[in-house]
């Protein structure tokens, strides 16, 4: 038999866990930008680096099939030698047979700035024609627990004898 007093408690302690149920009106959001430098030439400074590609039975003019790991700068301006805030980290793989399309997996971690030591993760498609392009944050770590949101690519600059590129990365998240 559970006396009145036990259940006045339990009902206590009940309204108290609801009263320290998450707000969840602290919900944040940020906007950043920065910059990614894709170098697959300078042989050793290289930080893309195809790994894969199709066997050449299967070669088309889009390079379906090829894989591509990087470990590309992320800095603040959109000089290779701006300050360095982060590392694009994962691969990118041309995904389309037919249309020059890729598709991308990659965290952006952040080793300076106020970002320094958290981490956003992208997944997404990346087609070569449109002059913004635009992938989804699937989520985060650090101070971007549960984020989500998307960032838009416009590409700064890129050398079409080498394939090196600069693109600005717009980036729109709410998380915690
Ligand atoms: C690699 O980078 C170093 C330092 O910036 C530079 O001196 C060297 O010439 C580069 N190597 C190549 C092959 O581009
Ligand atoms: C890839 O090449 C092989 C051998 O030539 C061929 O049998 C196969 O159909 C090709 N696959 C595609 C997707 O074109
Ligand atoms: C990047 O900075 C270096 C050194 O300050 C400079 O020589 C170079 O012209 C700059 N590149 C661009 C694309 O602004
Ligand atoms: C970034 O964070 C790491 C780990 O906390 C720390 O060791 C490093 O000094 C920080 N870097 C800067 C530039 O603040």
């Amino acid at each position: 038999m559970v006396s009145s007093t036990a259940l006045s408690v339990l009902a206590a302690l009940l309204l108290l866990a609801a009263a320290g149920a998450p707000a969840s009106a602290a919900e944040k959001e940020t906007r950043l930008r920065v910059y990614w430098h894709d170098v697959v030439s300078g042989g050793p400074n290289a930080t893309a680096v195809q790994v894969a590609e199709a066997p050449s039975s299967n070669a088309s003019a889009t390079g379906f099939g090829s894989v591509v790991v990087i470990d590309n700068s992320l800095t603040d301006g959109p000089n290779l030698t701006s300050r360095l805030l982060g590392r694009a980290q994962g691969v990118y793989v041309s995904a389309g047979k037919d249309s020059l399309s890729l598709f991308v997996a990659m965290n952006f971690v952040f080793i300076d700035g106020e970002y320094n030591g958290s981490s956003i993760a992208i997944i997404g498609p990346n087609r070569a024609d449109p002059a913004v392009r635009e992938m989804p944050v699937v989520g985060g770590t650090g101070v971007f627990r549960f984020a989500r949101g998307y960032c838009q690519l416009r590409t700064h600059w890129f050398d079409a004898k080498t394939g090196d590129a600069t693109v600005e990365y717009k980036i729109h998240l709410r998380h915690d």
